[in-house]
């Protein structure tokens, strides 16, 4: 089992990682939750049927009385009803301060059961199992929580940390491989962004992390925690370095939403952003072109999309772009790598730059 902190003092938490769940797993958990009388497990019907069981065999071990909600599946579940669902369910099953909430799943379950817990009797316990790649490295670590509202993505949320992070590696063994695929965008993201030791490591082990190879993966979902895990500890409330993971996300963002949410994964919308911005930076001087050629390679070696969806212009992406809550004073802002394992951050970018680089990446 690999162990990494999140070191937040008093609200600080590990991240554990296995191969599958184990009775280790389940003594921390019990420890995690000291004087916990009652767990409640939140899934959708998918993440159910596939792995309920085994969690409810893990938190069972705990000696715990544990009750589940399945919600709905998909980024459309993310909103104020589904957590409305949640709480009248805690408050039907007398849920107290002693109950804690339990996310198996991907980033909209952990995302919803994380808001739910900042908010029930001003905030219980939660602990995330997350369930894809995107939750295991991203969403589940960092304590950003929240649901959309019908007008933009996730602005009514809460920091509120989870007490623990128990990822088994072996849930991905059935995650579809476009899911899997997304993930690992983040995954890039984060060698980017602060290490390239970590960058050289993803582009050689390629094929064993997509054929999902236990130590290579635990490896590989380790690392990425541990840089998450590192900027979250310095800057929780993204008052400035947490702001580096948001690579790739500026014209990520704006592809997505443009997909309203749906025909564009999250991973292969940063997929395209990350080169986007790279390309920027070169053309600002910021970073040689080796360092476009290896971003751009390696997302490419992963079957992520390396231009703009056809049906998008340059025009709309830069309009969207402007909507986003990274625009400071009408001026978007960008994370832009000066080299892989390190970025800066730029609100300067000119929009012609912009526009000719989104041209260039096939939006005509
Ligand atoms: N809180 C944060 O810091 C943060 C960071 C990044 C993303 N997010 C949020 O995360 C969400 C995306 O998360 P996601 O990519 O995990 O998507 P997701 O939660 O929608 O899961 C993707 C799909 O995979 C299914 N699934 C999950 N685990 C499975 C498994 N092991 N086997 C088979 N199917 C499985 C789900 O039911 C779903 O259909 C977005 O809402 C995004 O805003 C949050």
């Amino acid at each position: 089992m690999k162990e990494i902190t999140v070191g937040l003092g008093e609200r600080s938490y590990p991240i554990l990682i296995c191969e599958t769940a184990t009775h280790e797993m389940a003594e921390r958990i019990r420890q995690a939750l000291p004087g916990c009388d009652h767990l409640i497990l939140i899934s959708n019907s998918t993440i159910g049927r596939l792995h309920a069981s085994g969690a409810i065999h893990l938190l069972e071990t705990t000696g715990t009385h544990i009750d589940t909600i399945e919600i709905p599946e998909g980024e459309t579940a993310k909103n104020t009803r589904v957590v409305n669902y949640v709480w009248d369910f805690l408050i039907e099953h007398n849920c107290t301060r002693q109950s804690a909430l339990v996310a198996l799943g991907g980033g909209v379950v952990g995302d919803i059961t994380g808001f739910a817990a900042a908010c029930y009797m001003r905030g219980i316990n939660f602990i995330q199992l997350p369930t894809t790649l995107l939750s295991m490295v991203d969403s589940s670590v960092g304590g950003k929580t929240g649901v959309n509202h019908p007008r933009a993505k996730n602005v009514i949320g809460a920091f509120w940390q989870p007490r623990l992070v128990c990822i088994n590696l072996g849930t991905l063994r059935t995650l579809p491989v476009e899911e899997f695929r997304s993930g690992f965008a983040e995954v890039i993201k984060h060698g980017v962004i602060r290490d390239s030791g970590y960058f050289e490591y993803l582009e050689e082990k390629l094929d064993a992390i997509f054929s999902l190879d236990t130590h290579t993966l635990e490896h590989v979902v380790a690392g990425s925690c541990q840089i998450k895990a590192e900027v979250v500890s310095k800057d929780e409330r993204e008052s400035g370095l947490r702001a580096i993971l948001n690579y790739g996300h500026t014209v990520g963002h704006a592809i997505e939403a443009l997909g309203d949410y749906g025909s564009i994964r999250h991973g292969e919308g940063v997929a395209v952003g990350m080169i986007a911005a790279a390309e920027i930076s070169h053309r600002m001087n910021l970073c040689d072109a080796r360092t476009v050629e290896r971003i751009t390679k390696l997302i490419e070696r992963s079957s992520l999309p390396t231009r703009l969806p056809g049906n998008l212009t340059a025009e709309s992406v830069l309009e969207r772009m402007q909507l986003d809550k990274k625009v400071r004073d009408g001026k978007v802002r960008f994370v832009l790598p000066t080299g892989i394992g390190e970025v800066t951050i730029r609100n300067d970018v000119p929009p012609e730059t912009i526009a000719d680089v989104l041209h260039g990446m096939g939006c005509e």
